[in-house]
């Protein structure tokens, strides 16, 4: 049998790079893309020497035409793609809508929303063909709560996780499966340096979680993994939280509303 590829985007970031590296664990050969060529070629080399097969694929998901080439330059040069990860974005830019700008409004959905559509809609296109797929997307807690000072990037992440259960819906027939994930606050390097820090904002996070510590980016790599199995076939249309019951704490929000609104220019000038 030929082997499967995965493409996973913001692949050399922290939870792409676990994604990636839990694919080509499986089997997978995997397309590694990023919009920094460095961080894509380190996590293409992390996966050469475990043995297994990578390519790097540097391009910006927020542009509709980048995406279709790239994925069929990736069809031309390692096969047809089994697996879409839909990762790559740059977690939020923490303000209140009172102090929003049009351009981080707009940026954050092109990358978060509008490229996870090009990508599904290309990567689609091509599994329907061969009646074989699995379509994750990484969502947050963010977009399945308000969550002050996200709302930009909230907004991005919810309406990721609608077009997950519209997308499984169309493309289920043709067995491609489309789910999403959404984890909470994540032991990334970025994270972890503000933790060491002493960042309140993080202490916030860890408080909310009765487990008491950030999610390990491999914790979500192992369920990128799963999803992208035959094992997961009737896994279809689920939003699958990894955030420690985060989901049913306050911490974060009550934190965000005194720092954010004392840090507001609106506030300020008005
Ligand atoms: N870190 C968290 O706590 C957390 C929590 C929930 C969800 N998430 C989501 O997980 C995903 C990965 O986050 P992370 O924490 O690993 O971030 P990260 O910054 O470590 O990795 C993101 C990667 O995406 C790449 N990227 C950014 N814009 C891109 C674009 N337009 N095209 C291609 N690549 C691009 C970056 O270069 C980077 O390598 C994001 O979608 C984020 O919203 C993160």
């Amino acid at each position: 049998m030929t082997q499967r590829v995965a493409l996973i985007t913001g692949a050399g970031g922290s939870i792409g790079s676990s994604a990636a590296v839990a694919l080509a664990s499986a089997g997978f050969a995997v397309a590694v893309n990023d919009i920094d060529a460095a961080a894509a070629e380190r996590t293409v080399q992390t996966i050469r020497a475990m043995g297994g097969a990578a390519r790097a694929y540097v391009a910006d998901v927020g542009g509709s035409s980048a995406v279709d080439g790239m994925v069929q330059a990736i069809e031309e040069q390692q096969g047809r793609l089994g697996v879409l990860v839909n990762n790559a974005g740059n977690p939020g830019r923490f303000s209140l809508l009172l102090d929003l700008s049009d351009e981080v409004w707009n940026t954050t959905l092109q990358v978060h929303l509008s490229g996870a559509f090009f990508l599904i809609r290309a990567c689609a296109r091509r599994m329907v063909l061969q009646r074989w797929g699995r379509i994750i997307n990484i969502a947050s807690l963010a977009g399945v709560q308000g969550t002050i000072g996200s709302a930009e990037y909230g907004a991005a992440k919810a309406g990721l996780i609608n077009l997950t259960k519209t997308a499984a819906k169309e493309l289920g027939p043709y067995g491609v499966t489309v789910n999403a994930i959404a984890p909470g606050m994540v032991a990334t390097p970025a994270n972890l340096a503000l933790q060491a820090k002493g960042s309140r904002f993080i202490d916030s996070a860890v408080q909310g979680m009765p487990h008491a510590r950030l999610v390990e980016p491999a914790e979500i790599g192992a369920l990128v993994a799963y999803l992208s199995g035959d094992a997961a076939a009737s896994i279809n249309g689920s939003l699958i939280p990894i955030d420690g019951a985060a989901g049913v704490s306050l911490t974060t929000d009550h934190y965000m509303r005194g720092s954010l609104s004392s840090r507001s220019a609106f506030l300020k000038e008005n």
